[in-house]
């Protein structure tokens, strides 16, 4: 029997990075069967919602899914409810999928772009941000007034849903550096207070062989920047790990390089390129597809439990970098010889032993 992956392509690069991610599985592995699904822009012009319970119904009856990317400015002016932005937020809270890694590191090949002084970008750094998904602030109760000249959010979390995701940071960190840093805003936020005694009673009790420090969100940012190997893991709440992995990733000066894995209780999983939709070079072959064939391996890794096969797939990249091949997000200023999204997947597929 074949393991079934939805595939969630979505809008602007999203089908033509996706696609690639799958054909990459394929090449390493005949156990996988693909069904695609729309979310997002696209299926609010089928179907006049974001998200359709059709989708829905086939990521919870998919083994695990695979998505590229949401949103665009065709969109920016619908009614708050049908932007595409909520067909992620939804199948996130669908598929139960708490806890998000989104790993930054430099890639040796790439050390130039990374955007740090050269003196710390020298000592290079890999850190991964375990963000809480599916709570906080993005999920709280929210609205105006009668005379909408006043608006509400509201950050809310529970022990529980603290505690899950810590869990997956501190196990996350015994197979890493056995570092986590705890990252909240206690100084100021009641959340955050309850967020960092959970955090801490958890360490304490069941995890005494990982260091567990913490920092401000504000001086997290500032660290980020000023030296990140300071980091290992870093485990926040859904608005902070929002804003602090698109900081971390841009650090790296290669954000079409970075991927995601949504995890939740059971090995489904949904696997993302971090870089959003990028409208403005779809349809054009421009779009680097690495981000979204290193979400695939992720998705190998994690759910399957396939890491030879994982293995295979990050080499293969890293062998491309070294060979000096780069799509035009990554190329050295004033480089001309640079591939489209297309050839990148060819020379990937290469490496392989497919082409
Ligand atoms: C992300 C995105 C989403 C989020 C948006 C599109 C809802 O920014 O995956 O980081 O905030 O989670
Ligand atoms: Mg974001």
């Amino acid at each position: 029997m074949k393991y079934r992956i939805a595939l969630v392509p979505g809008d602007g690069i999203g089908p033509e990075v996706c696609g690639a991610a799958a054909e990459v599985v394929k090449a390493v592995s005949d156990s996988f069967e693909f069904n695609t699904y729309l979310a997002g822009g696209c299926a609010l012009d089928k179907f006049g919602v974001p998200l359709p319970q059709e989708t829905i119904d086939g990521c919870l009856a998919s083994d695990s899914v695979l998505l590229g990317a949401v949103g665009g400015p065709k969109w920016d002016d619908v009614p708050n409810h049908m932007r595409p932005e909520k067909a992620l937020l939804g199948l996130r809270k669908e598929l139960g999928l708490y806890t998000n890694l989104r790993p930054a590191s430099i890639q040796p090949a790439l050390a130039e772009a990374c955007v740090l002084r050269p003196d710390i970008a020298a000592k290079g750094f890999d850190l991964m941000i375990v963000r809480e998904l599916t709570g906080g602030i993005y999920f709280g109760e929210r609205g105006r007034n009668e005379a909408g000249d006043a608006a509400y959010d509201t950050e809310a979390y529970s022990v529980m849903e603290i505690e899950r995701v810590a869990r997956r940071a501190f196990e996350t960190a015994r197979k890493r550096g056995g570092h986590v840093t705890s990252v909240d805003k206690a100084n100021v936020l009641e959340t955050s207070r309850l967020w960092r005694e959970t955090v801490h009673r958890l360490g304490e009790s069941e995890y005494p062989d990982v260091r567990l420090d913490d920092m401000y969100v504000d001086n997290a940012a500032m660290q980020i920047i000023r030296d990140p190997s300071f980091f290992d893991v870093l485990v926040t709440s859904n608005m902070f790990g929002d804003i602090l992995s698109d900081e971390a990733s841009q650090v790296t000066g290669s954000i079409g390089l970075l991927a995601s894995a949504s995890l939740g209780d059971s090995s489904r999983g949904m696997y993302e390129p971090i870089h959003g939709s990028a409208p403005d070079i779809a349809g054009k072959d421009i779009a680097n597809p690495i981000a979204a064939i290193l979400s695939a391996a992720m998705m190998l890794r994690y759910s399957f439990d396939l890491s030879k096969e994982a293995d295979a797939i990050e080499k293969a990249v890293t062998d491309v970098l070294t060979d000096g091949l780069r799509t035009a997000d990554i190329k050295v200023p004033g480089q001309e010889d640079w591939i489209k999204g297309s050839e990148m997947k060819a020379a990937i597929l290469k490496k392989l032993g497919r082409e």
